[in-house]
């Protein structure tokens, strides 16, 4: 590659590089959250949902919540201020870590769905997600790890 192709190449490169890590940072609506372990609790603060657009307050469906002791992580579905699930993001298949697509986590193994309450939508997987126990109080969930 001569010196004129090199640089212009590299030059494309880091625009893009740039621009992508810009959009990033501007975005708040990440959704990936660190709890925090109390006890058999693990805490997630209701802010966390929260995204701020100016004047406007909108909140996001789900948080994938983690935290270092978790083998996986837990994906909180928000349905209002009142209702929340907690589901364990380990296939009931053969143990495989599920990835998050809006309302539905899917299993990259071997392809079984399970919709945002934990039911089975398509197998292998035969048998529902684990559900934890929620309580909200002091403007934070406590989803019980017990
Ligand atoms: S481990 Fe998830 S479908 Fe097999």
């Amino acid at each position: 590659m001569d010196r004129r192709k090199f640089l212009k190449t590299g030059c494309i490169s880091c625009m893009s590089g740039g621009l992508l890590l810009g959009i990033l940072e501007s975005c708040d609506s990440t959704k990936i959250a660190a709890g925090k372990i109390s006890g058999s609790d693990m805490i997630v603060p209701l802010s966390d949902f929260v995204i701020t657009k100016g004047d406007k307050k909108e909140f996001k469906r789900y948080l994938v919540v983690q935290n270092e002791i978790l083998q996986y992580p837990v994906c909180v579905y928000r349905f209002d201020e009142n209702n929340y699930e907690a589901l364990l993001m380990k296939c009931t298949h053969q143990g495989a870590e599920l990835q998050v697509f809006g309302d539905k986590l899917q299993c990259p193994a071997h392809g079984s769905e399970f919709n945002d309450h934990g039911d089975v939508q398509s197998g292998p997987a035969i048998t529902s997600l684990r559900k934890f126990p929620i309580t909200i109080a002091d403007n934070q969930l406590k989803i019980s790890l017990k």
